[in-house]
């Protein structure tokens, strides 16, 4: 008898359908699975066979094959452990039809009949949701995560006799409910950006930074604050939605990084790895392939602290998910995506002493100066739209009562200048300013003429590449809409030229 049992796979982090179909029949006694399965799947019949022995139900010395459909794609990971072992017990007639057909199942089996949680969960409950199923049978440990969709029916099991029993007594089973868009947020009240004293051009170019979801690159001296601030980037981010939420939790879950009782990703991810970091765990990949740093770091920050310090192969493959806001990776016999549109913030000293530019304590020749600047390689500058110089701060500033502005207050005309961008382009894909294409520009960053002299100057002048030509008008736009005015004036413009002007003064 064939039975066949709805599960699924990931790709990337997007579920897809796989239909686990499972023939019992007369023959020599064999365990064969086909459809493209990897060797933890092809392990998987050692643990089917031990775990429905020891939950006392004995397993059938016959012909089992069983097919994982499409046979295209190749399959990985534990997941099928829990629908190969349900077929099994419906063919042998300890479930029928009627416990199983619609229903979704997957999980991995200990060889004492126990369920385990598996990584993923999230993705492949979600599409299967929009595939049209309503039912879905899990590990116990995933239980939180797969209710985060709504309107289905989730039941979540830790062993075989418990499964069995449920499903023919149809018990603990929870009908999740329509979720509330707005999360509640946990704040960091320990980052404040009224900590910090001084700084003000630091904190206005991070401010449009924010706005705009731009890239920013801090230079400065040791001690100047550029950590500090860079880790108080997130108390001026607006709150996640519900959407932005649930892609970043199917990211995390991918990586199986999320706990129980903490499912939903509440928090803007801010990432921040060392710089010995290699190119896989920065990108994803892998023999099973996960999502890297970048991906973490989706709709949130990655910060680079000590920029030169990072090999400069690692930072060069940054420059195809900066432009894009994904990344593919390809396999021997298959390719993945992630998301990775993330803010990349950066800090580096300007010299092997930090101090070059900035005081005369600099005792770095200039041949080391120059080697230290270039592993910072020019595409990858050129692709950062803000640069600001975070200078030593003056002892006035250090030792002044004055209270500096708080994140709250910041993050409040973060938020208008967001909404104004919303608004803009409410029929369109683009989120921000800086998601404009060069087609986008002309249409919605306009100059007047005296605007464009200005621009026309500083791009000769500057020798300025096109792509620098662009961000600067995308900051200008970003500038104009933090002031909530539709020109873009030359006011403006300067501004946006300023933030320009360090490749000149450091790397030429
Ligand atoms: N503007 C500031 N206001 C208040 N405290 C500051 C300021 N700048 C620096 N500090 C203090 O100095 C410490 C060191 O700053 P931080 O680590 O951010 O410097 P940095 O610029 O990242 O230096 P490095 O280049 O060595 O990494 C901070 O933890 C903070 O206590
Ligand atoms: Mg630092």
């Amino acid at each position: 008898m064939i039975s066949k049992i709805i599960s699924s796979a990931i790709n990337g982090i997007s579920g897809y359908i796989v239909n686990v179909e499972v023939d019992i029949s007369q023959g020599l006694p064999s365990f064969d699975i086909v459809g493209l399965p990897d060797s933890s799947i092809r392990e998987s019949k050692e643990r089917v066979r031990s775990a429905i022995k020891n939950s006392n139900i004995e397993f059938p010395i016959k012909k089992i094959t069983i097919n994982l459909a499409p046979a295209s794609t190749k399959k990985e990971g534990p997941s099928f452990d829990l629908p190969i072992a349900v077929g099994i017990l419906n063919s042998i007639g300890i479930l029928n039809n009627t416990h199983t057909s619609d229903k979704f199942f997957c999980g991995e089996l200990s060889l004492d009949g126990c369920i385990k949680p598996v990584s993923g969960i999230l993705p492949m409950v979600h599409n299967a949701y929009k595939k049209g199923i309503k039912k879905f049978i899990i590990p116990k440990e995933n239980l939180s995560e797969a209710c985060l969709i709504h309107n289905i029916q989730v039941m979540g099991v830790s062993s075989i006799l418990e499964l069995i029993h449920n499903l023919k007594h149809n018990l603990n089973i929870i009908k999740t409910k329509k979720s509330n868009n707005l999360i509640h947020q946990e704040v960091d009240e320990y980052n404040d950006f009224s900590d910090v004293k001084g700084q003000e051009s630091v904190k206005r170019a991070l401010e449009i930074t924010v706005s705009g979801s731009h890239n920013i690159v801090l230079i400065g001296p040791p001690g100047s604050g550029k950590t500090m601030m860079a880790k108080r980037l997130p108390s001026i981010m607006p709150y996640l939605t519900f959407e932005e939420s649930l892609e970043i939790t199917k990211i995390y879950s991918v990586c199986e990084l999320i706990d129980n009782k903490n499912s939903l990703i509440k928090k803007r991810p801010f990432r921040s790895p060392h710089h010995t970091i290699s190119y896989s765990a920065l990108t994803g990949g892998g023999r099973i392939p996960k999502p890297g740093e970048i991906s973490l770091a989706h709709n949130g920050i990655l910060f680079l602290d000590e920029l030169p310090e990072f090999h400069r192969n690692v930072l060069e493959v940054l420059r195809q998910p900066l432009e894009d806001n994904y990344i593919t990776i390809s396999r021997a016999n298959s390719t993945v995506t992630y998301p990775s549109n993330f803010m990349l913030v950066a800090s580096m000293n300007p010299c092997p002493c930090g101090y070059y530019g900035s005081s005369n304590k600099c005792t770095c020749s200039s041949n080391e100066i120059s080697k230290y600047l270039n592993k910072v390689s020019g595409p990858l500058l050129d692709r950062i739209d803000i640069q600001v110089e975070s200078s030593k701060i003056n002892y006035d500033d250090l030792e002044s009562n004055k209270k500096s502005e708080s994140s709250k207050s910041i993050k409040n005309r973060v938020i208008n200048a967001q909404k104004i961008q919303q608004e803009r382009y409410k029929n369109t894909n683009i989120n921000f300013n800086s998601e404009l294409s060069a087609k986008d520009i002309e249409k919605y960053c306009k100059l007047s003429k005296e605007s464009n002299d200005l621009l026309k100057q500083a791009f000769e002048s500057m020798n300025l590449s096109i792509r620098a030509y662009h961000k600067i008008l995308k900051v200008a736009r970003t500038i104009a809409d933090i002031e909530n005015t539709e020109n873009i004036s030359p006011i403006h413009i300067a501004e946006a030229i300023q933030y320009r002007s360090l490749d000149r003064k450091y790397w030429s």
